[in-house]
């Protein structure tokens, strides 16, 4: 009898030892923005407001990501009350998180100033910690950063080359093509940026197998002869439109290495030349499909004789 007891007991502490918990300030269906104050007196203002609304009142930006939380760490929302908190970014890899009520963690998916709407590309999570309060650190919580391509509520297509709207892609999707779960947080961020001299290349599951170790992306090709890694910066993963498979853009001078084809295109993806004359040109931000890049005059006889050929910037 006494055997038995003892064995239920240290069988409950082992489990909820296994639990982490992570203080989020906003729900699922809510994002945390600030609001800066103008006046050096007043503090800045936090707040958690629902996406749908924030995306029709502030129509024309496209607004950063909400941390995705692993199924496995409990999530115990809310942003301290009855307090004045300060703000302390958390940067890295790993941090110490506290479970209790007077600190919440989150990221901050758009800052508000003046009016004026600012895009922070800034890889931090924000707490919010009430004044004075202790810290004592609870949890040790893994976080993974993902550049994706295209903005939260838009997928890639490699056929036309530019980001499109997808109502059922969700973030989790990602991270079960690049098998991350293993980590608590994720923090998907919209920032690959290659040099002038470089082009981006699209690389595609099927042809190369994608993996991420820590902030390199491993790329190889299906028979393993080759594999390369590509820096944090000069790289960024989504779903194809088409394919709904997972694809890469990487940054690189020698699109040759990839197999691809390179051409330079005038404007950024998702843009196009709006007015011409001899001296200047002006891009325009694409309004609807007629403004596809489409190459396929181009691209197909190529893949008549070459087989599926990788991308073009
Ligand atoms: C947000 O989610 C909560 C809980 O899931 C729900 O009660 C609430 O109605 C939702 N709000 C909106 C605007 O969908
Ligand atoms: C918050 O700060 C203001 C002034 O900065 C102070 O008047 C107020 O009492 C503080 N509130 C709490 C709960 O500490
Ligand atoms: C987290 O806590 C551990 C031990 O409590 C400490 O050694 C480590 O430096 C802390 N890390 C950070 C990033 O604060
Ligand atoms: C990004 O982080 C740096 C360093 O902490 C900080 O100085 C800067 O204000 C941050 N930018 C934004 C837009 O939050
Ligand atoms: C990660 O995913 C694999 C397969 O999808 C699953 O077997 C494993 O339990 C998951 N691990 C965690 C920590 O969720
Ligand atoms: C990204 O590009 C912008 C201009 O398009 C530049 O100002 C910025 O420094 C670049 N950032 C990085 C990390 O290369
Ligand atoms: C792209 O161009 C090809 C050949 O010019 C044409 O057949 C095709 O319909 C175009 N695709 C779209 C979506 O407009």
């Amino acid at each position: 009898m006494r055997y038995i007891t003892i064995v239920c007991v240290f069988s409950i502490i082992v489990s909820v030892a296994q639990f982490k918990v992570f203080r989020k300030c906003c729900p699922k269906n809510q994002s945390l923005i600030k609001l800066s104050s103008l006046d050096k007196n007043s503090r800045d203002k936090y707040e958690c407001i629902d996406y749908d609304r924030h995306l029709s009142e502030y129509k024309e930006v496209s607004l950063n990501s909400d941390l995705v939380v692993n199924q496995n760490v409990i999530i115990d929302n809310g942003i301290p009350q009855k307090c004045n908190f300060s703000a302390i970014e958390q940067f890295g890899e790993y941090f110490n998180a506290s479970t209790d009520r007077d600190i919440c963690y989150d990221r901050i998916i758009t800052e508000i100033n003046n009016g004026m709407i600012i895009r922070s590309s800034n890889l931090s999570i924000t707490m919010l910690k009430c004044d004075g309060f202790e810290f004592m650190s609870r949890n040790k919580l893994k976080v993974q950063s993902i550049v994706k391509c295209c903005p939260r509520d838009q997928v890639y297509d490699s056929e036309y080359h530019l980001c499109r709207k997808s109502h059922e892609f969700k973030e989790e999707w990602l991270i079960r093509q690049l098998r991350l779960n293993i980590s608590d947080i994720f923090f998907i961020a919209n920032m690959m940026n290659c040099s002038r001299d470089e082009y981006s290349v699209e690389i595609k599951e099927g042809i190369y197998r994608l993996a991420l170790i820590k902030r390199a992306l491993r790329i190889t090709t299906e028979n393993g002869d080759d594999e390369y890694y590509i820096k944090w910066g000069s790289w960024c993963v989504d779903q194809d439109y088409m394919s709904r498979r997972l694809l890469a853009r990487v940054c690189t001078r020698d699109c040759f290495e990839f197999n691809a084809y390179c051409m330079r295109k005038c404007c950024p993806i998702g843009e196009h030349i709006s007015r011409y004359d001899t001296r200047s040109f002006s891009c325009t931000q694409n309004s609807d499909d007629r403004f596809l890049f489409n190459l396929s005059s181009y691209i197909e006889p190529l893949r008549r004789k070459k087989g599926d050929i990788g991308g073009e910037y």
